[in-house]
């Protein structure tokens, strides 16, 4: 089946106002030509307003880089789905690695957060992955396979959510998974998809993170199964990130 290819860039906790702003003028100009391929980038939160006011009547889009799950009430230091539609922001990730190893996400709460985005409009871009040790114990189809299960623990109001396939061993390590061990794994994630969605899972994109960069993005774009990327490190310049968009675009076309 046919689907839109998609390259998010993570910045992370990286780059303050000024320096947003003119990285995403960059990605602008860069990325203006680039045609087949869904686009966006998730700023820190502090400055999602301004990235939001930038893009503007382009293609590319804003994502943000974490939601909580209730619209309003007493969760200081969080902000809502509401909060980031207003600002015009059209994704958000949700569960990264980071977040579960430092922050202490769990798989309810992942649940809880891409329901509540699917239910208030927005996209959810739900990270999955093994880590290390996992993968080295062959264990990295469990772990799918709880992760998947746990975002589909009760029945999602739409389907037009994202899911990233990223291991943990290789985000920000330089160690890529291999377009094959990648592949297997989004197969692996779709099969587990299919169990609930059914046909419907074969619209679902899922995307690769991992130290993906300008070299390695197409033969991993070529995959059947991968489709497009979630960028940390390599999309911070602007030139790698459009070098990587138009990798993708190619490799899907
Ligand atoms: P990386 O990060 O590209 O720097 O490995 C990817 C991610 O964490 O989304």
């Amino acid at each position: 089946m046919k689907r839109t290819p998609f390259v998010c860039g993570n910045w992370k906790l990286h780059h303050l106002l000024a320096e947003t702003l003119s990285t995403l003028d960059e990605m602008l100009l860069g990325t203006k030509d680039i045609e087949g391929v869904e686009l966006a980038v998730a700023p820190v939160a502090t400055v999602l307003f301004a990235a939001c006011e930038k893009v503007t009547g382009h293609a590319l889009q804003i994502a943000a880089q974490n939601v909580f799950y209730a619209s309003r009430g007493a969760f200081t230091g969080e902000w809502s789905v509401q909060h980031l539609k207003e600002l015009g922001c059209s994704y958000a990730l949700v569960g990264h690695s980071e977040r579960r190893q430092f922050f202490g996400e769990t798989d309810l709460l992942v649940h809880q957060k891409a329901l509540a985005c699917l239910e208030g409009g927005l996209v959810p871009i739900v990270c999955v992955g093994e880590s290390l040790e996992e993968r080295a114990q062959g264990k990295f189809q469990d772990v799918l396979h709880r992760q998947v299960q746990a975002l589909m623990q009760a029945p999602l109001p739409r389907h037009d959510f994202i899911m990233a396939y990223e291991p943990v061993w290789a985000i920000g390590t330089g160690q890529v998974a291999s377009p094959e061990q990648a592949n297997e794994a989004h197969a692996f994630i779709r099969s587990c998809l299919r169990k609930h969605l059914g046909d419907k899972a074969e619209s679902i994109r899922i995307v690769y993170g991992g130290s993906v960069n300008s070299d390695n993005a197409a033969s991993l774009a070529e995959q059947e199964e991968i489709d497009g990327a979630l960028v940390g490190g390599a999309s911070l310049r602007a030139d790698s990130f459009a070098a990587i968009a138009q990798a993708v675009a190619r490799a899907k076309t």
